[in-house]
């Protein structure tokens, strides 16, 4: 990791936080992007207190120029890139499928499949282009491998970003460039808060459905983008890790 530049979207909270934090400890030079500016740059004030180095990009990763202008100035910065978290998530609106909003599908996609697709776009011209390799890691959700009864966007959208890695897992192999995508479970972070907070019956049945009786926590999950970055894991390419704990086995 040391010196390696990495960009983290999403990096202002719950898992791209703690990947951000983790990438920051081990010497990256760490990109911390996210729309939401006060999280953000708290995150990168973290890293660089720590002794790290990092830098706060604001980017709406569902706006094209953004993402190019976000890829543009990590250029500017360091004159290259080594690694992607397609982190920058959205979980929309519980219903039915036939009562879902139309608004609500349409900001799910544009976020979680449309942004990972700029985001890939952009980093695999760099990568193609330095001719040195490097590495991407998107996080798709166990919803990206099954059904997720009233959640039809974000499953739609999780879907769609096993598609594009495996894709570009596929294209990109011959290049030295790796993409794999990770499929957590329910992880403990602001976005599951709001969700399980005053509900200990869904709290319990949703445990009850995961082997190990227990959420996730961000840093699980950091820990496993992480190894997926580096050269620990040179010949892991196209997988759909499941972070789970034994959720979907
Ligand atoms: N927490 C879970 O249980 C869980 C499970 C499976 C997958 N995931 C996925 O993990 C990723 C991170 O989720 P989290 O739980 O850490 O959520 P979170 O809400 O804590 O963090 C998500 C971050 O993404 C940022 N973001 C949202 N829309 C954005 C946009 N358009 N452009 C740039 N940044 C944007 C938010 O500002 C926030 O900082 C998401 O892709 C999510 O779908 C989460």
């Amino acid at each position: 990791m040391k010196d390696k530049v990495i960009i983290i979207t999403g990096a202002g909270s719950g898992i791209g936080r703690a990947t951000a934090l983790l990438a920051g400890s081990a010497g990256a030079k760490v990109i911390v992007s996210d729309v939401n500016q006060e999280g953000g740059k708290a995150t990168a004030d973290e890293i660089t207190q720590n002794g790290g180095t990092a830098t706060f990009i604001h980017c709406n990763v569902a706006d094209k120029q953004e993402v190019k202008d976000l890829f543009a100035q990590t250029l500017g910065l360091y004159e290259r890139l080594d690694y992607l978290v397609n982190n920058a998530g959205v979980g929309g609106e519980f219903n039915p499928t036939h009562l879902y909003s139309d608004e609500t599908y349409e900001k799910v996609v544009a976020v979680n499949q449309n942004g990972v697709f700029y985001c890939l776009k952009e980093s695999l011209r760099i990568l193609h282009e330095q001719e040195q390799g490097g590495s991407i890691v998107n996080v798709s959700s166990v919803a990206g491998i099954g059904g997720a009864p009233r959640m039809s966007a974000y499953a739609a959208s999780k879907h769609a970003v096993i598609g594009l890695t495996k894709t570009a897992a596929q294209e990109y192999g011959k290049y030295n460039i790796r993409v794999n995508a990770v499929c957590p479970t329910v992880i403990e972070t602001p976005m599951t808060a709001g969700l399980l907070e005053g509900d200990p019956k869904m709290v319990e049945g949703t445990k009850y459905l995961i082997p190990m009786r227990r959420f996730g926590q961000p840093e699980e999950v950091a820990k496993t983008i992480m190894w997926l970055c580096s050269d620990e894991s040179s010949f892991i390419n196209g997988q759909e890790l499941r972070v789970d704990g034994g959720m979907k086995a």
